[in-house]
């Protein structure tokens, strides 16, 4: 008789009735007398082991009794459907070869604080929850690298470490650089606007940084960010790209993250709503008076705080733009609406049930003198943004982009409570370790 085969949980469906190999964790069990049943996990999938004392060796059955939460074994046994698990599938053992014994694991199957889960994160990543979120974060990925690929764009990666700070110098992190000062970019756009003008149409995706002091559940000090920036574009034609693309990542997470939804109870049928465009657009102006009549005292002018945010995309079915914000709340960069001129050619798109801002973008300005002005203005010095300005001497053009914040969007898919939960190793205002 040849070796059983080495299989994934994932790949169970395709050996119903066979005899395989699957090296798995054991993540809870429960014996009844003369059977056992080992809930299994190898890292694809979650699914139930069944041990029957009669059909296996004593020495098997004394190991599925004794071996503790998260030891690592061999197991060797034929797949079954099983139509009452998640899965839909288990394994009839009939052999055990431990691996490595796991004792005292310190997350068990009963409730514990978040903060516990977060210090224990290392460990707390083998858990269902943090599982599902995982797999569709990375679908998500994958997803953008196949919408901007399909799209025409190149995947272009501005630097970590910069003199320049495009949202604002506030929320920085400095570094010594040899012996001059340095911070941590808190956004690629302008390296990226400079690849515009050399490629056309590119993409970022990587990390970036923000010194947040403040405890939302919407703010990481390190988060993901994907920005593309297009040349010869303006802003109309980036917002449809935004949408296209948020519907794009919606419909592959309903195609390829079904039993990940399942195990986080998340309805597709919501999710479903997303993938339809276009996605609705109010002005900043109407998003006032609409705070205003629900009896927020937000004034014009003001910025959106997390509850302005949440009270107006709870108003939407699906994800909204709110454009032309006041020039005093958004970025140097932006280019000037051309009737009014307080406000800037931007947009930011709030995610419905309540999730607010995802995704940050505008068109530039493109002209040289009114750059310089504003760079003044903001009290910028034109010794870091010279290179940046040169991007309007020698062949500027109309250009548009975005930033969409990758955890911010997992949040709202997976519907999370927070930030946290979106990334592997979180990093917040008083969280390095582990
Ligand atoms: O709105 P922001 O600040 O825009 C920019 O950085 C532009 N330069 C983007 C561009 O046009 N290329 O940030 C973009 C997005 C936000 O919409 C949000 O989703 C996310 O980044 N974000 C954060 N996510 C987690 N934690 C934080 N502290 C975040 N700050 C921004
Ligand atoms: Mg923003």
């Amino acid at each position: 008789m040849s070796e059983p085969e080495h299989i994934s949980i994932i790949d169970s469906p395709k050996h119903v009735g066979e005899t395989v190999r699957i090296g798995a964790w054991l993540t809870d069990k429960r014996s009844s007398g003369k059977i056992s049943f080992l809930q299994l996990r190898d890292g694809t999938a979650f699914f139930q082991g069944v041990v029957v004392k009669n059909a296996v060796t004593e020495e098997v059955w004394n190991l599925a009794k004794e071996m503790h939460q998260e030891a690592s074994f061999w197991v060797t046994g034929e797949i079954h459907e099983d139509k009452r698990s998640h899965f839909g599938y288990e394994i009839e053992i009939s052999n055990i070869e431990m691996v490595g014994e796991s004792e005292g694991y310190p997350i068990t199957p009963k409730e514990h604080g978040i903060d516990f889960l977060l210090d224990h994160r290392h460990l707390w990543l083998r858990s269902r929850k943090p599982f599902a979120i995982m797999h569709i974060r990375n679908e998500m990925i994958r997803a953008t690298y196949e919408f901007f690929n399909k799209e025409g764009f190149i995947k272009m990666d501005p630097p970590e470490i910069t003199n320049s700070a495009p949202e604002g110098t506030t929320e920085l992190f400095h570094i010594d650089y040899f012996d001059t000062d340095a911070y941590l970019s808190q956004s690629g756009q302008l390296y990226m606007e400079a690849g515009a003008m050399a490629y056309g149409k590119v993409f970022s995706f990587g990390p970036t940084f923000r010194a947040e002091k403040s405890k939302t559940r919407r703010h990481l000090t390190e988060f993901w960010q994907m920005e593309p920036e297009m040349a010869f574009m303006h802003q109309e034609e980036s917002l449809q790209i935004q949408e296209r693309y948020i519907a794009y990542m919606v419909q592959c997470v309903l195609d390829k993250c079904a039993y990940d939804l399942k195990l986080l109870d998340r309805d597709p049928e919501i999710l479903k709503r997303y993938t339809k465009t276009p996605f609705p657009r109010i002005t900043y102006d109407k998003a006032i008076e609409m705070l205003q009549s629900a009896g927020y005292d937000t004034k014009w002018g003001a910025d959106f705080g997390s509850p302005e945010e949440t009270y107006i995309s709870d108003q939407f079915e699906q994800p909204v733009f709110v454009m032309n914000y006041p020039k005093a709340v958004k970025s140097f960069y932006m280019k000037s609406h051309p009737t009014r001129d307080d406000v800037y050619i931007c947009a930011d798109l709030l995610a419905p049930e309540g999730y607010g801002e995802i995704i940050g973008g505008s068109e530039r300005e493109d002209n040289y003198d009114v750059l310089k002005q504003s760079i003044l203005d903001h009290h910028l010095s034109l010794d870091d943004y010279g290179w940046y300005l040169d991007l309007r001497k020698y062949g500027s053009v109309p250009h548009s982009g975005f930033g969409m914040g990758l955890e911010r969007a997992i949040t709202w898919i997976c519907h999370l409570d927070h930030v946290r939960e979106a990334i592997p190793f979180p990093r917040m205002i008083n969280r390095l370790r582990p």
